[in-house]
């Protein structure tokens, strides 16, 4: 889906909203020979965004925006991404929704990760649904980014069954695990590794 050019890492930015745990598994990866990323720029809507000091301990370049006027704010982070050469993006617990403006722009290079097994229990409060609806299964997802929530193309995904007293945090915990293994998996997949 996206070609690698040469021996050089294509650059990625990873947009957050908060902890950053997907972030950090991504730095982490990135950092690796296998890694077909680099990550180069964090963007998030969220100035007290913890996974902000990752990016802070790790040298890489953040940008904070309030997405107050959202065209025009976007029309800025599309400028960043250019000035930093930016042919990825992934989002990792970014809680705006972007425009069919911006994902055409980044047509098929815009990934993003899901606590649930899409295409059920798209959007928020994923955990709690699961629970109430007595799931004998969850898990999370990686798909590629188009201008419906939560609906774009699947690349892949890691069930989790469900334990007897499970409860919300625990069910989160649990799928959070296996979202820091997903995320670079389908990564490798989305560049054909
Ligand atoms: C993850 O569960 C992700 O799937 C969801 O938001 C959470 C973000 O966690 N979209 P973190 O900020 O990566 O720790």
């Amino acid at each position: 889906m996206v070609k690698l050019t040469g021996y050089k890492k294509v650059k990625a930015a990873v947009f957050i909203s908060g902890t950053g745990s997907n972030l950090k598994s991504l730095i982490k990866f990135s950092k690796k020979k296998k890694s077909p990323i680099s990550i180069d720029l964090i963007i998030s809507n969220n100035p007290k965004a913890k996974g902000l000091r990752l990016g802070k301990i790790n040298k890489i370049k953040r940008k904070v925006y309030n997405f107050k006027k959202k065209y025009k704010t976007e029309n800025q982070i599309l400028s960043d991404l250019k000035e930093h050469k930016i042919k990825i993006i992934c989002l990792a617990g970014f809680m705006k929704v972007l425009s069919r403006n911006f994902i055409t722009k980044f047509r098929g290079k815009i990934l993003n990760i899901h606590p649930s097994l899409l295409p059920k229990y798209k959007g928020l409060n994923t955990h709690q649904r699961v629970l109430v609806n007595n799931e004998k299964y969850s898990g999370c997802t990686v798909h590629l980014v188009n201008s419906k929530l939560d609906s774009g193309k699947i690349v892949l995904q890691k069930k989790v069954k469900i334990s007897k007293n499970e409860t919300m945090n625990s069910l989160a915990e649990k799928v959070l695990i296996q979202e820091h293994k997903l995320y670079p998996k389908a990564i490798l997949k989305v560049f054909n590794l």
